[in-house]
C-alpha cells in the first residue's frame, strides 16, 4: 500500500477501506507517515467528506492507536457526557452528583482547562484538599461505592488523534465534520464509556456557530457511537451567551452547589435536567424521559444530590463543609461592579469575550504552564432578554487585582443593549437519536 495512492483516492472522492484507514493511522502513530502526507489527506477529507463506514473505521483506528481504559469492574452501564465546549459550562459539576444520586455510575476522566474554557479538575480543586491523583483501583472502588469519582488523564489515550488534531490546527482542517466527530468520539470510547451523552453547542460562543452545522455534527457523532456499539444520544443547546451566571473556578463550584440544591440559574438547571434525563435513560435506570426527569427532581428536592456531592468530595480528600458554607471557598479580594451605561434590553452577550475576561483575571490558562487563580472570575447579573436600567450591575468582577480596566472593556464589548424588547434565546434546540 502506498500512502500517495490513498491520498489520491480520497482526493478523487472515493471511499477508503477499513484496512486502508488502519494502515494510515498505524503508520502515522508509529511516525512512519510524514506530517505533509497526513496534512494532504486531512485536506482531501475536508473537501471530499467521509462515508459513515469510513468515519467508524477512522474512529476505531484512533481508539486502537493507544491505551483504552477498562471500566468493566464497575457495575452498571457507564455513561459519559461530553460537551463541545463553552463558557461557564458548569454542567459536569452538577450532572456527576445528580445522576450518581439516582444510581448511574459516573467514572469521569477529566482534564484541565486551556484558553478561555475551564477544566472540570481546575474547578473541583477550588475545594480545599480535593485531588484527582488516585490509582485506577481506587477510582473503580470509589465509583462502585459512591457511584461517582473523577480521575486525571492517565495513560496514552488516542495518540493518533493528539497528533492529527495538532496538525489540523495549523492546516485549516479543524472544521471538518468527519474529522471533528471521529476525534471527539475516539476519546470518549477510549475512556471506556458504554454509552455517551453529547451536548453539542450552537451560537456565537460555540465551535458550530449555526444550528445546521451543529445538527450535522451531532448526527455524525451519534452514528459513529452506534456504529461502534456504544449507545449515543445528543442534544443541541444554546451557547449564544454564557451558561448560568458564574464563570470562574470557585464561583462555578458555588453555582453547582446552588443548582444541586434546586436554587441554581434557570438555564443551567434546565440543561442539567435535560442531559441528566438522557443519561439516566442511557443507563437504563428509567423507562421514559419523564420518569428520569422526575427521579432527578426528587434527588434535588430530598437532598440526596447534594449529599452525593459531599461524599464524593470527601472521598477524594476534599473539605465537604464548603457545601454547607460556600464562603469557605477561595474568595477574591475585590468585587467590582460593571454598571449598565444605558436603559434597555440585553440583546447579546458574546460568550467568548466573557471567557477571555475571566481568563485575563487569572481564572484560565493562557498557556499550559500558567498558574490559575481559583478565586477570580465574573458573575453575570443580566442575561439576554433581561431589562436593564442605567447604573444596574451587568456583571460583578471578582479580582485579586485592583486594576480591572482591560477586563471591564472586554465585558462592555461583549454586551449589547438595545431599546426594543428582546426574547431570551431558546436553550435546547433539538435531540438527536
Ligand atoms: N474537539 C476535539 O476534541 N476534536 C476536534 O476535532 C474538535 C474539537
Ligand atoms: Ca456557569
Amino acid at each position: 500500500m502506498r500512502v500517495v495512492d490513498l491520498i489520491e483516492k480520497k482526493r478523487n472522492g472515493l471511499e477508503l477501506t477499513k484496512s486502508e484507514i488502519d494502515f494510515i493511522i498505524t503508520e502515522y502513530t508509529n511516525g512512519n507517515l510524514p506530517d505533509y502526507q497526513m496534512s494532504a489527506l486531512a485536506m482531501a477529507i475536508y473537501f471530499q467528506n467521509m462515508t459513515q463506514e469510513e468515519r467508524v473505521h477512522l474512529t476505531t483506528a484512533m481508539v486502537n492507536s493507544g491505551d483504552q481504559i477498562d471500566l468493566s469492574e464497575i457495575e452498571g452501564i457507564k455513561v459519559d457526557k461530553h460537551s463541545t465546549g463553552g463558557v461557564g459550562d458548569t454542567t459536569t459539576l452538577v450532572l456527576g452528583p445528580l445522576v450518581a444520586a439516582v444510581g448511574v455510575p459516573v467514572a469521569k476522566m477529566s482534564g484541565r482547562g486551556l484558553g478561555h474554557t475551564g477544566g472540570t479538575i481546575d474547578k473541583l480543586e477550588a475545594v480545599p484538599g480535593f485531588h484527582v491523583e488516585i490509582t485506577n483501583d481506587e477510582f473503580i472502588r470509589l465509583v462502585n461505592t459512591n457511584k461517582l469519582a473523577v480521575i486525571g488523564q492517565s495513560g496514552d489515550l488516542t495518540p493518533a488523534d493528539k497528533s492529527l488534531y495538532a496538525l489540523r490546527d495549523v492546516t485549516a482542517t479543524v472544521d471538518s465534520i468527519p474529522l471533528i466527530a471521529s476525534s471527539i468520539m475516539s476519546k470518549k470510547i477510549a475512556a471506556g464509556a458504554d454509552a455517551i451523552c453529547l451536548d453539542v453547542k450552537t451560537g456565537n460562543g460555540a465551535f458550530m456557530k449555526d444550528l445546521k452545522d451543529a445538527e450535522a455534527l451531532a448526527q455524525a457523532m451519534v452514528e459513529i457511537g452506534k456504529g461502534v456499539g456504544r449507545n449515543t444520544k445528543a442534544i443541541i443547546s444554546d451557547m449564544s451567551q454564557p451558561l448560568g451566571f458564574a464563570v470562574g473556578n470557585a464561583l462555578e463550584v458555588k453555582e453547582a452547589i446552588d443548582t444541586l440544591k434546586g436554587e441554581g440559574p434557570e438555564d443551567l438547571t434546565e440543561l442539567c435536567l435535560t442531559l441528566g434525563s438522557h443519561m439516566v435513560m442511557l443507563a437504563k435506570k428509567a423507562s421514559s424521559l419523564e420518569e428520569a426527569r422526575a427521579l432527578l427532581i426528587e434527588v434535588i428536592d430530598n437532598g440526596q444530590a447534594l449529599a452525593t456531592f459531599k461524599t464524593f468530595l470527601e472521598a477524594q480528600g476534599g473539605d465537604a463543609s464548603v457545601v454547607d458554607d460556600p464562603s469557605q471557598l477561595p474568595d477574591a479580594s475585590y468585587k467590582i461592579s460593571v454598571p449598565a451605561k444605558a436603559d434597555g434590553y440585553v440583546s447579546e452577550i458574546v460568550a467568548e469575550q466573557i471567557g477571555v475576561a475571566a481568563m485575563k483575571l487569572g481564572a484560565g490558562r493562557a498557556t499550559k504552564e500558567s498558574v490559575i487563580d481559583l478565586a477570580v472570575g465574573v458573575v453575570l447579573h443580566k442575561k439576554v432578554g433581561d431589562a436593564v436600567k442605567k447604573g444596574d450591575t451587568l456583571v460583578t468582577i471578582h479580582s485579586n487585582s485592583e486594576n480591572v480596566d482591560e477586563v471591564m472593556n472586554f465585558i462592555y464589548d461583549s454586551y449589547t443593549i438595545v431599546s426594543e424588547q428582546v426574547d431570551a434565546p431558546t436553550l435546547i434546540y433539538k435531540e438527536i437519536h
